[in-house]
C-alpha cells in the first residue's frame, strides 16, 4: 500500500518536471513547407527496390494498417499503457497521407520524432530507434512509399489522457529520454556483426518490445534486451536473462526469425508473428546477420554449460503423460486437463520432426518469468493468417473455466519447466478475458 503510495507521489512529481520542461521547450519546431506530390517516376528502381526491402526490416506496414484496412493507410490502434495511439496513414495521399511532405520532412520525422508540420509525434511510432538509419536508407523508404497508391483514410486522433494529449510535452520527454544520432559501427567487430547491429537497433527495433520500460514508457538503456512486454504479451531477455534452456544459437535464430519457428524453441506468436513475417523479405544475408548480433548479446555458453543445459532440458521434457496424472488434488487436475486437451498434440518422446509443436519443456514461453503469454496461447490457441497454411493450436478460452487454465497453467509450469511457479496466473486470465477474441 504505501508502496503504491510513494510510486503516485513519485508519478505526480515527474509529472510537473516533465510539464515545466515542456513549457519552457514550447516553441514549436518549424513547419517544412508542402511539396507537390512526387511523381512515382521520379524515383529510379534500385532505389524503391531497397526501399522494400528496408520497410520490411522496420514492420512499418503492422503498425500502418488496420485491420482488414489498405496497405500504409494506417488506423492500426497501438496500444500503450497510457492510452491508443494510431499509426498514420503513409500513403501519399495529399490531404490524409504524407503526400505533401518534402524528402527532408520525412527524414527529419524519421530521425527527430517531428512531423512535416513541425508537431510532436508520439514515440508509439519507434523515431527513438529508427534516428540511427543512414540517410540513404531513409532516402530509399521515402521513395518506396512514394511509389505506393494513394489512399484517402482519415486515421483516428490518439486516445491519450490529459497532459499526454499536448504534443508539445513530448519535447520534454525527448529532452529526458531521446538519443538522436546516427549508428556507429564498432570496429572491433565483424562486418556482418555491424550490419546485424544496424538492423536490429535501427529499423528492427528489437529492444523496444525486449527491454523493460520506465513509468514514463522510455527504455531501460543500462537493461537493453533483459525482457520487455508489447500489446499485453510479454517479450522475453534475448541476451543474458534468457529464459530458453537450451541457449539460441546463430543458426537457431536466423531460422526462427525468417520462419517464424524452430523446433528447439517453437513458435513466434502475438507481436512476434508480424515481426517475423517481415523479416522473412529480408535477403538471407541480412537476417544472418541480425542473428550474429542477437547471438552475441548472451556470453557465449561453455562447453560445460551447454551440456548441462541440454540434460535439464530433456529431463524437463522427459515427463509422460502417465506420470503426469498421478499427483493429488489441484495438481491432479492440472494433469488430467493437460492429458484430454494438450498430449494429443504436446506428447512426449519420438522424435522431433519439423511439423510437430516444440517440446514444451523447450519453449521460453514455459520457461519465463511471466505466465501471460502462456495464457494468452491457451486461450485464444494459435491459428495462421486468414487464407494461408500453418500452425494450427484450437483455443481453449471458451472450453476451460479461469480455474481450469489457472490449474493448468501450475501444472505445465512445474511439470515442464522446473522453474519456481508463476504468481499472478488468476490475474493474466482475467486480463485476456477482457480482450477481443478470447
Ligand atoms: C510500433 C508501431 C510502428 C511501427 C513499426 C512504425 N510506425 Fe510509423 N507511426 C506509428 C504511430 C503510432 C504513428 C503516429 C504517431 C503520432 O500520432 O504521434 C506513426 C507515425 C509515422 C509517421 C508520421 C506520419 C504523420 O502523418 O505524422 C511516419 C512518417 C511514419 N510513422 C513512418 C514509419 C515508417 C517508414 C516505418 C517503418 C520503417 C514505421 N513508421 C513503422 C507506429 C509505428
Ligand atoms: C512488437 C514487439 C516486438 C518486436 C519489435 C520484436 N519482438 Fe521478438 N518477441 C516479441 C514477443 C511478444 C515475443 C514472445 C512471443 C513468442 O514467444 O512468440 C518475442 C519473442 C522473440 C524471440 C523468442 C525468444 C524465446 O526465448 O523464445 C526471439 C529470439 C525474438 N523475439 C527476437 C527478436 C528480434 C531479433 C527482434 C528484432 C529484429 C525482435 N524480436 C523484435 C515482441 C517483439
Ligand atoms: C491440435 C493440436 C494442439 C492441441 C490440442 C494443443 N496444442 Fe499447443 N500448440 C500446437 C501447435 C501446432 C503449436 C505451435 C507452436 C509449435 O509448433 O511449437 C502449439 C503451441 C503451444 C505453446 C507455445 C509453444 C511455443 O512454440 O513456444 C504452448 C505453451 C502450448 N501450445 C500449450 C498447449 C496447452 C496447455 C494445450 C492444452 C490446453 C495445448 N497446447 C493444446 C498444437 C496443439
Amino acid at each position: 500500500m504505501r508502496r503504491r503510495w510513494l510510486a503516485g507521489l513519485g508519478i505526480v512529481l515527474l509529472v510537473a518536471v516533465l510539464a515545466v520542461l515542456s513549457f519552457g521547450l514550447w516553441a514549436r519546431r518549424p513547419a517544412i513547407a508542402q511539396t507537390a506530390v512526387p511523381a512515382p517516376a521520379s524515383f529510379d528502381h534500385a532505389t524503391i527496390r531497397q526501399g522494400a526491402r528496408l520497410v520490411a526490416a522496420g514492420y512499418c506496414i503492422e503498425c500502418h494498417t488496420a485491420a482488414g484496412g489498405q496497405s500504409y493507410a494506417g488506423g492500426y490502434p497501438v496500444p500503450t499503457p497510457f492510452g491508443t495511439i494510431y499509426g498514420s496513414n503513409i500513403t501519399p495521399d495529399p490531404t490524409t497521407g504524407i503526400g505533401h511532405w518534402s524528402e527532408p520532412a520525412f527524414v527529419r520525422a524519421m530521425r527527430q520524432g517531428i512531423a512535416r508540420d513541425g508537431s510532436h509525434l508520439y514515440p508509439a511510432f519507434p523515431y527513438t530507434h529508427f534516428t540511427r538509419i543512414s540517410n540513404g536508407d531513409a532516402r530509399a523508404i521515402y521513395a518506396y512509399l512514394m511509389t505506393l497508391p494513394p489512399v484517402r483514410d482519415r486515421v483516428p486522433p490518439p486516445q491519450l489522457p490529459f497532459p499526454l494529449n499536448v504534443r508539445p510535452v513530448m519535447a520534454g520527454w525527448n529532452l529526458l529520454f531521446f538519443h538522436e544520432g546516427r549508428f556507429k559501427p564498432k570496429p572491433d567487430r565483424s562486418a556482418q556483426w555491424n550490419r546485424g547491429a544496424y538492423l536490429a537497433g535501427g529499423l528492427g527495433h528489437c529492444a523496444a518490445c525486449h527491454s523493460p520500460r520506465n513509468i514514463f514508457g522510455a527504455e531501460n538503456r543500462r537493461e537493453a534486451y533483459d525482457g520487455g512486454q508489447s500489446e499485453g504479451w510479454s517479450a522475453p531477455a534475448l541476451g543474458r536473462h534468457s529464459p530458453a534452456p537450451l541457449p539460441w544459437t546463430k543458426d537457431e535464430l536466423a531460422t526462427y526469425l525468417s520462419n517464424g519457428f524452430v523446433p528447439t524453441h517453437g513458435l513466434a506468436m502475438g507481436p512476434m508473428a508480424g515481426v517475423t513475417r517481415q523479416l522473412a523479405k529480408l535477403p538471407p544475408a541480412d537476417v544472418r546477420a541480425i542473428a550474429t548480433f542477437v547471438a552475441s548479446l548472451a556470453p557465449a555458453p561453455s562447453a560445460d554449460a551447454a551440456v548441462a543445459a541440454a540434460a535439464a532440458a530433456r529431463a524437463a521434457y522427459h515427463v509422460t503423460t502417465a506420470t503426469a496424472v498421478a499427483g493429488r488434488g489441484p495438481a491432479k487436475t492440472g494433469a488430467a486437463i493437460f492429458a484430454g486437451a494438450c498430449a494429443s498434440c504436446h506428447f512426449e518422446g519420438g522424435d522431433q520432426p519439423f511439423y510437430r509443436p516444440v517440446r514444451l519443456g523447450l519453449s521460453s514461453v514455459v520457461n519465463e518469468p511471466d505466465a501471460r503469454d502462456f495464457v494468452h496461447i491457451v486461450m485464444a490457441g494459435i491459428q495462421p493468417p486468414s487464407g494461408a497454411a500453418g500452425r494450427w493450436m484450437p483455443p481453449f478460452g471458451v472450453a476451460l473455466t479461469d480455474r481450469q487454465i489457472t490449474l493448468l497453467a501450475q501444472y505445465v509450469r512445474s511439470h515442464f519447466s522446473g522453474k519456481p511457479g508463476w504468481t499472478g496466473i488468476a490475474r493474466a486470465v482475467s486480463d485476456a478475458r477482457k480482450e477481443p477474441g478470447s
